[in-house]
């Protein structure tokens, strides 16, 4: 299942602006990453000297409005991305708290030794590789020792059979579609090449090169695995329904397993009307 070859061209891997541009013009990213960063700012409201980390922060859009909440102390980043840190170094130069930035991979560079109150990863997980998804999220629960919850926004595909190729082109297939259609509709004259960074982003899915998103019972096994457990999970998009069996864009809060305390009760709601 291919794209045409002017829909290729449309990249936006490691050209920060067109990634922007992509996100922005799309209602259900930013209502993912809003509902994330709305979850993270609420738990920081107790805390002082916040620690956050960023795992696969590209731009900083994950980030932009925990940067400003008055309880952080240090905001840490990492992206493997030079050009996409470039570009939230540039974006943040003027601001109170400047975010620690690293060039690294999420998985395996070392990470300064703070007691991290949150970790975000907001379309982290399916930026990894599906042989090193559970030793990231198994490097997760051990950054949040008992102390921090962990914040996973995520774009689910619609379930298909684990290793039908087909089943999964079509749950990408599925997947994109409505996101088109829910930006054509915020916005009727979308631009082409605007929408040409979108369904560049689902060829990179078809393509199993930079993107490589999982459904919801995948994604369910892995975090089990990792000793993960989810104490809330919100679908934020699509407002009418799932994309398919699952399928949308979710905000997770996650603690490790073992986390005893007043987050053990599981809150599961859907933003539909
Ligand atoms: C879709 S972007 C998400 C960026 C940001 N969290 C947001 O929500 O806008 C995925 C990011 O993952 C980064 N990335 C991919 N593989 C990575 C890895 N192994 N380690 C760190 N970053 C990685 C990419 O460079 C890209 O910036």
């Amino acid at each position: 299942m291919a794209l045409t070859g002017s829909a290729k061209s449309g990249e936006y891997k490691d050209l920060p602006e067109a990634y922007e541009l992509e996100e922005r013009s799309r209602p259900d990213e930013m209502a993912m990453l809003s509902f994330a960063q709305h979850l993270a700012t609420q738990s920081l409201n107790d805390v002082s000297s916040a620690a956050v980390l960023d795992l696969c922060c590209g731009t900083g859009l994950s980030f932009e409005e925990v940067l400003d909440h008055p309880s952080v102390g240090v905001l840490v980043g990492i992206d493997i991305s030079p050009q996409y840190l470039a570009f939230a170094r540039n974006k943040f130069e003027t601001k109170s708290v400047q975010p620690m930035l690293i060039l690294g991979d999420a998985v395996t560079t070392p990470l300064p030794p703070f007691t991290w109150d949150v970790v975000m990863m907001a379309s982290a997980y399916h930026h990894i590789e599906d042989s090193r998804k559970l030793a990231f999220l198994r490097r997760v629960r051990a950054l949040l020792g008992t102390h921090g919850i962990g914040i996973i926004a995520e774009n689910i595909l619609p379930e298909y059979s684990p290793g039908d190729r087909d089943g999964y082109a079509r749950s990408i297939k599925t997947f994109y579609d409505a996101v088109l259609e829910t930006a054509r509709s915020s916005n009727p004259y979308l631009p082409r090449h605007v929408e040409m960074l979108i369904q560049r982003v689902a060829q990179y899915g078809y393509d199993g090169e930079y993107e490589y998103k999982v459904s919801y019972s995948i994604f369910l096994d892995d975090l089990s695995r990792a000793g993960l457990r989810i104490v809330q999970e919100v679908r934020v998009w699509p407002l009418s329904g799932p994309v398919g069996a699952d399928g949308g864009n979710y905000v997770f809060v996650v603690v490790p397993d073992q986390a005893e305390d007043d987050r053990v009760h599981l809150i599961k709601k859907d933003l539909s009307p």
